[in-house]
């Protein structure tokens, strides 16, 4: 079943026309990798997804229901847990302040987060503001799971992380995916990675859906031509 959709979205900044045409669905359990150059939507996408902006033309459809009038906690309520880009936390709470201020009941807690990010327990009482990268996105991660969403929504989860982070990242993403079957929107520059959990692909150019597919039938050609520098 179709968990989100959205059909010819556009939406603007001001006078500015970011997104023309967009076009997209995520099916429960599925995981839909976003993909495209910089400045290509892929953010502004998930600001209309999670009603930090507003779409003028198309539709927005999260589990059947036209999100066009809601506000934007009324869509995290819904089930859409955003980490976003930059992943903001705040930063004068502890880890632990940071989990609990988003909880909402559920399976994921403070134990079953723990569980997935280690780091985290042991960074318990730290300041946010005193973690790592790394640390920093497993957090961010955290806070959403700690909402119980139906949908994780990803945006460039492992920009600017060691490699070794990165993997740590990928790994939660894969057991996410292989363990609760939750559905993930994941926007990332990794082809590789990506591939490892993506089961659906969309490619955004100049505000626009220009493909869409499965993962596995994206061809060298298509990357290049979309993605290559
Ligand atoms: N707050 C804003 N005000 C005006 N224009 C914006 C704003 N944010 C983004 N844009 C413009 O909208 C377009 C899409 O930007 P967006 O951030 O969605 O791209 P992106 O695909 O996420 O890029 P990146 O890979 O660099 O994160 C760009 O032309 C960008 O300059
Ligand atoms: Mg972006």
């Amino acid at each position: 079943m179709s968990l989100l959709k959205l059909s010819h979205v556009s939406a603007f900044y001001g006078a500015s026309q970011a997104l023309f045409d967009v076009n997209l669905n995520v099916e429960d359990g599925q995981v839909l990798a976003m993909m495209g150059r910089n400045g290509m939507g892929k953010t502004t996408t998930i600001k209309v997804i999670c009603r930090m902006l507003k779409h003028r033309g198309g539709a927005v459809l999260f589990d059947n229901h036209d999100i066009k009038r809601l506000p934007a906690h009324k869509v995290a309520r819904m089930g859409v847990g955003l980490v976003p880009e930059g992943r903001r936390c705040f930063s004068n709470l502890t880890v632990y302040e940071n989990l609990v201020v988003a909880a909402r009941p559920g399976e994921w807690d403070f134990k079953t987060v723990a569980k997935l990010f280690p780091r985290l327990e042991e960074r318990r009482d730290q300041q946010s503001s005193s973690l790592s990268g790394g640390e920093q996105q497993m957090l961010a991660i955290g806070r959403a799971l700690m909402t119980n969403p139906r949908l994780m929504v990803l945006d460039e989860a492992t920009e600017g992380l060691a490699p070794v982070v990165r993997q740590e990242i990928w790994q939660a993403i894969a057991r996410l995916k292989s363990e609760t079957g939750m559905a993930i929107l994941v926007v990332d520059k990794s082809i590789k990675e990506l591939s490892a959990v993506a089961d659906k692909a969309v490619i955004l150019e100049k505000g626009q859906s220009v493909w869409h597919g499965e993962f596995a039938d994206l061809t060298p050609e298509i990357t290049d031509k979309y993605l290559g520098v």
